[in-house]
């Protein structure tokens, strides 16, 4: 029998750690799909009027999480999106069960140095701010690894272009939705 058999799954969504390529893969699914595309921090960011970096800054990274689990909640409600997640939000259990109630939930995979490699420009996650982001990414997938593998389906984004992985992922969407 299926992962996802007597599931409801009507969106998709994306969990992997950051630079796994969620949210350019996710919009090319949802183009594909005609979905609506949805962020999990752009939409935190909108709504509370600060940047991720500001909110750990101000309130800490619990205060985040407390945004996060609210947001999931009130994704069941949703229909026909594809939602790319925050990196760390599937290390809440809760967040991954809730997901799975409406979504197939799907893991991009990369190695560390790949990760690295496509982080290493951009300031904007607070987590990788660090003197050794390269030591603080590998620590980091050890611990949450248990958690990504929890998803329907894991597909290594490393060697693949985003068009190849989102052809996989649709692919794997219309399996599990019964969608044509
Ligand atoms: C985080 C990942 C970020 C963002 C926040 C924390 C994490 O999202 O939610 O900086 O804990 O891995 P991306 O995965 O979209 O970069």
């Amino acid at each position: 029998m299926s992962v996802t058999a007597g599931r409801n799954i009507v969106n998709l969504a994306l969990i992997g750690f950051m630079g796994t390529g969620k949210s350019s893969v996710g919009h090319t699914i949802a183009d594909q799909l005609r979905f609506e595309f949805l962020d999990t921090d752009h939409l935190i960011e909108a709504r509370s009027g600060r940047t991720i970096s500001d909110i750990f800054a101000q309130n800490g990274e619990p205060a985040f999480r407390a945004l996060e689990c609210q947001l999931v909640e009130e994704l069941a409600s949703r229909k026909q999106t594809v939602i790319a997640t925050g990196g760390g939000l599937p290390v809440n259990p809760a967040n991954l069960d809730s997901l799975k109630q409406h979504a197939l939930v799907v893991c991009l995979w990369s190695s560390p140095e790949k990760i690295f490699e496509r982080v290493r420009e951009q300031s904007h996650r607070p987590l990788l701010n660090d003197p050794d982001p390269l030591a603080k990414i590998r620590a980091l997938l050890t611990v949450r690894e248990p958690f990504y593998k929890q998803a329907d389906v894991l597909i290594n984004s490393e060697f693949r272009s985003i068009r190849e992985v989102a052809q996989q992922v649709v692919l794997q969407f219309r399996m599990a939705s019964g969608q044509k």
